[in-house]
Protein backbone atom coordinates (compact mmCIF):
# COMPACT_ATOMS: atom_id res chain seq x y z
CA UNK A 1 0.00 0.00 0.00
CA UNK A 2 2.84 2.55 0.75
CA UNK A 3 3.63 1.55 -2.78
CA UNK A 4 0.69 3.37 -4.10
CA UNK A 5 0.91 6.83 -3.86
CA UNK A 6 -0.69 8.57 -7.39
CA UNK A 7 -4.15 7.06 -8.57
CA UNK A 8 -4.83 7.48 -12.44
CA UNK A 9 -7.97 7.79 -13.34
CA UNK A 10 -9.91 7.90 -16.63
CA UNK A 11 -12.92 9.65 -17.42
CA UNK A 12 -13.90 13.13 -15.68
CA UNK A 13 -17.08 12.45 -15.70
CA UNK A 14 -20.14 12.06 -12.67
CA UNK A 15 -18.00 8.40 -11.58
CA UNK A 16 -14.66 9.49 -12.70
CA UNK A 17 -14.34 12.82 -10.99
CA UNK A 18 -16.08 11.71 -7.87
CA UNK A 19 -13.29 9.26 -7.48
CA UNK A 20 -10.56 11.57 -8.47
CA UNK A 21 -11.88 13.82 -5.71
CA UNK A 22 -12.24 11.28 -2.72
CA UNK A 23 -8.63 10.12 -3.34
CA UNK A 24 -7.22 13.66 -3.15
CA UNK A 25 -9.03 14.38 -0.23
CA UNK A 26 -7.17 10.86 1.11
CA UNK A 27 -3.69 11.99 0.49
CA UNK A 28 -3.31 10.52 -2.46
CA UNK A 29 -1.62 12.07 -5.59
CA UNK A 30 -4.41 12.27 -9.07
CA UNK A 31 -3.87 12.03 -12.78
CA UNK A 32 -7.20 12.50 -14.04
CA UNK A 33 -7.62 12.08 -17.61
CA UNK A 34 -9.95 12.77 -20.14
CA UNK A 35 -10.07 13.69 -23.96
CA UNK A 36 -13.09 16.46 -23.56
CA UNK A 37 -11.68 19.88 -22.47
CA UNK A 38 -15.24 20.41 -21.67
CA UNK A 39 -15.59 17.40 -19.48
CA UNK A 40 -12.48 18.14 -17.87
CA UNK A 41 -13.38 22.04 -17.20
CA UNK A 42 -17.43 20.19 -15.72
CA UNK A 43 -15.05 18.11 -13.92
CA UNK A 44 -12.76 20.64 -12.41
CA UNK A 45 -15.68 23.05 -11.84
CA UNK A 46 -17.34 20.68 -9.87
CA UNK A 47 -14.37 20.00 -7.63
CA UNK A 48 -14.38 23.00 -6.85
CA UNK A 49 -17.80 23.86 -5.74
CA UNK A 50 -17.66 20.55 -3.78
CA UNK A 51 -14.94 21.37 -1.96
CA UNK A 52 -16.13 24.76 -1.10
CA UNK A 53 -19.18 23.48 0.31
CA UNK A 54 -17.64 20.99 2.64
CA UNK A 55 -15.46 24.31 3.81
CA UNK A 56 -18.83 26.55 4.09
CA UNK A 57 -20.13 23.60 6.22
CA UNK A 58 -16.55 23.51 8.72
CA UNK A 59 -15.93 20.03 7.36
CA UNK A 60 -12.61 20.72 5.61
CA UNK A 61 -10.42 23.84 6.23
CA UNK A 62 -9.18 25.95 3.21
CA UNK A 63 -5.96 24.92 3.40
CA UNK A 64 -6.97 21.21 3.15
CA UNK A 65 -9.30 21.79 0.20
CA UNK A 66 -6.57 23.71 -1.59
CA UNK A 67 -3.86 20.48 -1.14
CA UNK A 68 -6.69 18.64 -2.72
CA UNK A 69 -7.63 20.76 -5.14
CA UNK A 70 -2.97 20.64 -5.83
CA UNK A 71 -3.10 17.13 -6.05
CA UNK A 72 -5.25 16.55 -8.74
CA UNK A 73 -3.66 16.89 -12.39
CA UNK A 74 -6.04 17.37 -15.41
CA UNK A 75 -4.79 15.55 -18.60
CA UNK A 76 -6.06 15.32 -22.07
CA UNK A 77 -3.05 12.24 -22.84
CA UNK A 78 -3.39 9.00 -21.81
CA UNK A 79 0.30 8.31 -22.00
CA UNK A 80 0.85 10.60 -18.82
CA UNK A 81 -0.78 7.53 -16.50
CA UNK A 82 2.25 5.89 -16.96
CA UNK A 83 3.45 7.97 -13.81
CA UNK A 84 0.41 6.00 -11.97
CA UNK A 85 0.58 3.02 -9.43
CA UNK A 86 -2.78 2.15 -9.39
CA UNK A 87 -5.28 2.78 -12.53
CA UNK A 88 -8.83 3.35 -12.14
CA UNK A 89 -10.75 3.28 -15.38
CA UNK A 90 -14.51 5.25 -15.26
CA UNK A 91 -14.64 5.72 -18.96
CA UNK A 92 -17.68 4.83 -20.96
CA UNK A 93 -19.79 2.03 -20.51
CA UNK A 94 -18.81 0.07 -23.55
CA UNK A 95 -17.04 -3.47 -23.81
CA UNK A 96 -14.89 -2.59 -27.15
CA UNK A 97 -13.64 0.91 -25.74
CA UNK A 98 -12.93 -0.63 -22.40
CA UNK A 99 -10.79 -2.99 -24.10
CA UNK A 100 -8.77 -1.03 -26.10
CA UNK A 101 -8.47 1.26 -22.82
CA UNK A 102 -6.92 -1.97 -21.09
CA UNK A 103 -4.81 -2.92 -23.93
CA UNK A 104 -3.01 0.89 -24.25
CA UNK A 105 -2.47 0.96 -20.17
CA UNK A 106 -0.99 -3.00 -20.03
CA UNK A 107 1.48 -2.07 -22.43
CA UNK A 108 2.38 1.40 -21.09
CA UNK A 109 2.34 0.92 -17.02
CA UNK A 110 4.67 -0.82 -14.62
CA UNK A 111 4.38 -4.18 -14.35
CA UNK A 112 3.49 -4.11 -10.44
CA UNK A 113 0.67 -1.77 -11.42
CA UNK A 114 -2.76 -2.80 -11.03
CA UNK A 115 -5.58 -1.74 -13.60
CA UNK A 116 -9.27 -1.61 -11.95
CA UNK A 117 -12.26 -1.04 -13.78
CA UNK A 118 -15.62 1.02 -12.28
CA UNK A 119 -17.47 -0.61 -14.72
CA UNK A 120 -20.64 -1.62 -13.71
CA UNK A 121 -22.04 -4.80 -15.27
CA UNK A 122 -19.57 -5.39 -17.61
CA UNK A 123 -17.45 -8.69 -17.48
CA UNK A 124 -13.65 -8.58 -15.50
CA UNK A 125 -13.03 -11.52 -17.55
CA UNK A 126 -12.99 -10.32 -20.49
CA UNK A 127 -11.45 -6.97 -20.14
CA UNK A 128 -8.73 -8.74 -18.46
CA UNK A 129 -8.58 -10.96 -21.52
CA UNK A 130 -7.59 -7.79 -23.55
CA UNK A 131 -5.12 -6.55 -21.30
CA UNK A 132 -2.85 -10.07 -21.42
CA UNK A 133 -3.50 -9.83 -25.09
CA UNK A 134 -1.67 -6.60 -25.24
CA UNK A 135 0.64 -7.78 -22.22
CA UNK A 136 2.21 -11.17 -20.94
CA UNK A 137 0.94 -11.50 -17.17
CA UNK A 138 -1.86 -8.29 -16.95
CA UNK A 139 -4.67 -10.16 -16.56
CA UNK A 140 -3.88 -10.80 -13.01
CA UNK A 141 -3.72 -7.25 -12.40
CA UNK A 142 -7.18 -6.72 -13.60
CA UNK A 143 -9.87 -5.93 -11.36
CA UNK A 144 -13.30 -4.40 -10.57
CA UNK A 145 -13.97 -1.58 -8.67
CA UNK A 146 -17.04 -0.89 -8.67
CA UNK A 147 -18.02 2.75 -7.38
CA UNK A 148 -21.38 4.38 -6.68
CA UNK A 149 -23.11 7.57 -6.98
CA UNK A 150 -22.91 10.57 -5.88
CA UNK A 151 -19.01 8.60 -4.83
CA UNK A 152 -18.04 11.60 -2.44
CA UNK A 153 -21.02 10.09 -0.24
CA UNK A 154 -21.93 6.32 -1.02
CA UNK A 155 -19.71 4.01 0.79
CA UNK A 156 -19.84 0.92 -1.00
CA UNK A 157 -17.36 -0.54 -3.31
CA UNK A 158 -18.23 -3.69 -4.95
CA UNK A 159 -14.65 -5.76 -5.57
CA UNK A 160 -14.79 -7.61 -8.53
CA UNK A 161 -12.37 -10.71 -9.26
CA UNK A 162 -11.95 -12.05 -12.77
CA UNK A 163 -10.76 -15.81 -13.38
CA UNK A 164 -7.20 -14.41 -14.05
CA UNK A 165 -7.68 -11.69 -10.94
CA UNK A 166 -4.47 -12.63 -8.33
CA UNK A 167 -5.09 -13.25 -5.10
CA UNK A 168 -2.50 -9.87 -4.69
CA UNK A 169 -4.32 -8.17 -6.76
CA UNK A 170 -7.44 -8.37 -5.03
CA UNK A 171 -5.76 -8.21 -1.35
CA UNK A 172 -4.39 -4.47 -2.44
CA UNK A 173 -7.68 -3.47 -3.97
CA UNK A 174 -9.17 -3.89 -0.75
CA UNK A 175 -7.35 -2.15 1.45
CA UNK A 176 -6.76 0.69 -0.99
CA UNK A 177 -10.67 0.94 -0.90
CA UNK A 178 -10.30 1.11 2.92
CA UNK A 179 -7.78 3.77 2.64
CA UNK A 180 -10.37 6.05 0.48
CA UNK A 181 -12.97 5.57 4.03
CA UNK A 182 -15.26 3.14 1.64
CA UNK A 183 -16.38 -0.55 2.42
CA UNK A 184 -14.86 -3.06 -0.06
CA UNK A 185 -17.27 -6.17 -0.09
CA UNK A 186 -15.80 -9.14 -3.10
CA UNK A 187 -18.12 -10.30 -5.40
CA UNK A 188 -17.79 -12.75 -8.56
CA UNK A 189 -17.83 -11.52 -11.81
CA UNK A 190 -21.30 -12.98 -13.39
CA UNK A 191 -23.42 -9.64 -15.04
CA UNK A 192 -24.31 -7.12 -12.94
CA UNK A 193 -22.32 -8.43 -10.41
CA UNK A 194 -24.33 -8.03 -7.40
CA UNK A 195 -25.60 -4.51 -7.21
CA UNK A 196 -26.88 -4.09 -10.24
CA UNK A 197 -28.21 -7.71 -10.69
CA UNK A 198 -30.61 -6.76 -7.59
CA UNK A 199 -31.43 -3.34 -8.37
CA UNK A 200 -31.80 -2.54 -12.08
CA UNK A 201 -34.52 -5.26 -12.14
CA UNK A 202 -36.67 -3.50 -9.75
CA UNK A 203 -35.75 -0.60 -11.39
CA UNK A 204 -37.23 -1.95 -14.44
CA UNK A 205 -39.93 -2.85 -12.70
CA UNK A 206 -40.90 0.27 -11.24
CA UNK A 207 -41.07 1.10 -15.13
CA UNK A 208 -43.40 -1.56 -16.13
CA UNK A 209 -45.83 -0.43 -13.13
CA UNK A 210 -45.56 2.93 -14.96
CA UNK A 211 -46.32 1.71 -18.52
CA UNK A 212 -49.38 -0.57 -16.54
CA UNK A 213 -51.10 2.26 -15.29
CA UNK A 214 -50.53 0.76 -11.44
CA UNK A 215 -49.52 4.35 -10.16
CA UNK A 216 -48.24 7.28 -11.80
CA UNK A 217 -44.56 7.80 -11.42
CA UNK A 218 -44.49 10.45 -8.62
CA UNK A 219 -46.59 7.99 -6.56
CA UNK A 220 -44.36 4.98 -7.60
CA UNK A 221 -41.47 6.84 -5.93
CA UNK A 222 -43.45 7.85 -2.84
CA UNK A 223 -44.52 4.33 -2.33
CA UNK A 224 -41.17 2.66 -2.37
CA UNK A 225 -39.79 5.90 -0.40
CA UNK A 226 -42.05 5.45 2.46
CA UNK A 227 -42.80 1.95 2.41
CA UNK A 228 -39.47 0.45 1.92
CA UNK A 229 -37.65 3.30 3.08
CA UNK A 230 -35.17 4.22 0.11
CA UNK A 231 -33.85 7.32 0.05
CA UNK A 232 -34.97 8.14 -3.76
CA UNK A 233 -37.35 6.63 -5.42
CA UNK A 234 -36.80 3.95 -8.06
CA UNK A 235 -38.11 6.29 -11.04
CA UNK A 236 -35.79 9.54 -9.58
CA UNK A 237 -33.14 7.06 -8.67
CA UNK A 238 -33.35 5.90 -12.53
CA UNK A 239 -32.71 9.92 -14.05
CA UNK A 240 -30.37 9.93 -10.99
CA UNK A 241 -28.36 7.45 -12.95
CA UNK A 242 -29.10 7.61 -16.12
CA UNK A 243 -31.94 6.13 -18.43
CA UNK A 244 -29.30 5.65 -21.43
CA UNK A 245 -27.56 3.77 -18.47
CA UNK A 246 -30.02 1.70 -16.79
CA UNK A 247 -30.95 0.28 -20.29
CA UNK A 248 -27.46 -0.35 -20.61
CA UNK A 249 -27.24 -2.70 -17.87
CA UNK A 250 -30.16 -4.57 -18.46
CA UNK A 251 -28.89 -5.41 -21.93
CA UNK A 252 -26.32 -6.61 -20.07
CA UNK A 253 -27.79 -8.68 -17.92
CA UNK A 254 -30.07 -10.31 -20.26
CA UNK A 255 -27.31 -11.26 -22.74
CA UNK A 256 -24.56 -11.81 -19.90
CA UNK A 257 -27.53 -14.10 -17.53
CA UNK A 258 -28.90 -15.24 -21.03
CA UNK A 259 -32.68 -14.83 -19.44
CA UNK A 260 -34.97 -12.49 -21.41
CA UNK A 261 -36.47 -11.86 -17.85
CA UNK A 262 -34.30 -9.02 -17.94
CA UNK A 263 -35.13 -7.45 -20.98
CA UNK A 264 -35.60 -3.39 -20.54
CA UNK A 265 -39.32 -2.54 -20.38
CA UNK A 266 -40.01 -0.90 -23.86
CA UNK A 267 -41.07 2.36 -21.64
CA UNK A 268 -37.93 2.85 -20.57
CA UNK A 269 -36.12 2.22 -24.25
CA UNK A 270 -38.50 4.89 -25.69
CA UNK A 271 -37.50 7.66 -23.59
CA UNK A 272 -33.71 6.73 -24.39
CA UNK A 273 -34.54 7.57 -27.72
CA UNK A 274 -36.47 10.63 -26.99
CA UNK A 275 -32.97 11.87 -25.18
CA UNK A 276 -35.06 11.87 -22.04
CA UNK A 277 -31.56 10.28 -20.13
CA UNK A 278 -32.84 12.13 -17.01
CA UNK A 279 -30.39 14.54 -15.28
CA UNK A 280 -28.11 15.03 -17.35
CA UNK A 281 -30.02 16.02 -20.15
CA UNK A 282 -32.55 17.76 -18.10
CA UNK A 283 -35.41 15.42 -18.34
CA UNK A 284 -36.33 11.53 -17.81
CA UNK A 285 -39.03 9.92 -16.23
CA UNK A 286 -39.16 13.62 -14.68
CA UNK A 287 -38.22 17.36 -16.09
CA UNK A 288 -35.43 19.47 -14.07
CA UNK A 289 -36.12 21.95 -16.52
CA UNK A 290 -36.51 25.82 -15.23
CA UNK A 291 -39.73 26.00 -17.11
CA UNK A 292 -40.93 22.97 -14.64
CA UNK A 293 -39.96 24.20 -11.85
CA UNK A 294 -42.13 26.86 -12.35
CA UNK A 295 -45.09 24.59 -14.06
CA UNK A 296 -44.21 21.29 -13.09
CA UNK A 297 -44.85 18.86 -15.99
CA UNK A 298 -45.88 15.49 -15.89
CA UNK A 299 -43.45 12.97 -16.43
N1 LIG B 1 -21.22 14.76 -4.54
C1 LIG B 1 -20.88 14.96 -3.27
N2 LIG B 1 -21.79 15.06 -2.28
C2 LIG B 1 -23.08 15.01 -2.61
C3 LIG B 1 -23.51 14.83 -3.93
C4 LIG B 1 -22.51 14.71 -4.93
N3 LIG B 1 -22.82 14.52 -6.21
N4 LIG B 1 -24.87 14.82 -3.94
C5 LIG B 1 -25.27 14.98 -2.67
N5 LIG B 1 -24.19 15.09 -1.88
C6 LIG B 1 -24.18 15.27 -0.45
C7 LIG B 1 -24.70 16.64 -0.11
O1 LIG B 1 -23.66 17.59 -0.12
C8 LIG B 1 -25.31 16.43 1.26
O2 LIG B 1 -24.34 16.54 2.26
P1 LIG B 1 -24.43 17.75 3.29
O3 LIG B 1 -25.83 18.23 3.34
O4 LIG B 1 -23.98 17.11 4.55
O5 LIG B 1 -23.52 18.73 2.72
C9 LIG B 1 -25.73 14.96 1.27
O6 LIG B 1 -25.08 14.33 0.17
C10 LIG B 1 -27.21 14.85 1.14
O7 LIG B 1 -27.57 15.55 -0.03
P2 LIG B 1 -28.93 16.37 -0.18
O8 LIG B 1 -29.33 16.94 1.15
O9 LIG B 1 -28.77 17.29 -1.33
O10 LIG B 1 -29.97 15.31 -0.69
P3 LIG B 1 -30.43 13.94 -0.08
O11 LIG B 1 -30.47 13.94 1.40
O12 LIG B 1 -31.63 13.61 -0.85
O13 LIG B 1 -29.26 12.94 -0.50
C11 LIG B 1 -28.37 11.41 -2.00
C12 LIG B 1 -28.86 12.82 -1.81
C13 LIG B 1 -27.11 11.16 -1.16
C14 LIG B 1 -28.01 11.27 -3.47
C15 LIG B 1 -29.50 10.42 -1.56
O14 LIG B 1 -30.70 10.76 -2.17
C16 LIG B 1 -29.20 8.97 -1.88
O15 LIG B 1 -28.48 8.30 -1.16
N6 LIG B 1 -29.79 8.48 -2.97
C17 LIG B 1 -29.58 7.11 -3.45
C18 LIG B 1 -28.30 7.07 -4.21
C19 LIG B 1 -28.03 5.70 -4.75
O16 LIG B 1 -28.78 4.76 -4.61
N7 LIG B 1 -26.88 5.58 -5.41
C20 LIG B 1 -26.49 4.36 -6.07
C21 LIG B 1 -26.87 4.42 -7.47
S1 LIG B 1 -26.48 2.94 -8.31
C22 LIG B 1 -24.91 3.17 -8.80
O17 LIG B 1 -24.29 4.20 -8.64
C23 LIG B 1 -24.30 2.00 -9.50
C24 LIG B 1 -24.20 2.19 -10.96
O18 LIG B 1 -23.52 1.08 -11.47
C25 LIG B 1 -25.52 2.30 -11.66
Amino acid sequence: MQNIKTIGVIGAGQMGGGIALVAALHKFNVILCDKSSDQQHKCEADHKKRLGREVEKQRLTQADADAATKRIKYVHMMDLLKDADFVIEAAVENLGVKKELFQHLARMVREDVILASNTSSISITEIAAAAEHAHKGAAARVIGMHFFNPVPVMKLVEVIKGIQTSEATTATTLELAKALNKTPIPANDRAGFVSNRVLMPMINEAFYAWMEGVAEPAHIDEIMKLGCNFPMGPLRLADFIGLDTCEHIMNVLADGLNNDRYRACPLLKQLVIAGRLGDKSGRGVFDYTAAAAVAPAKA
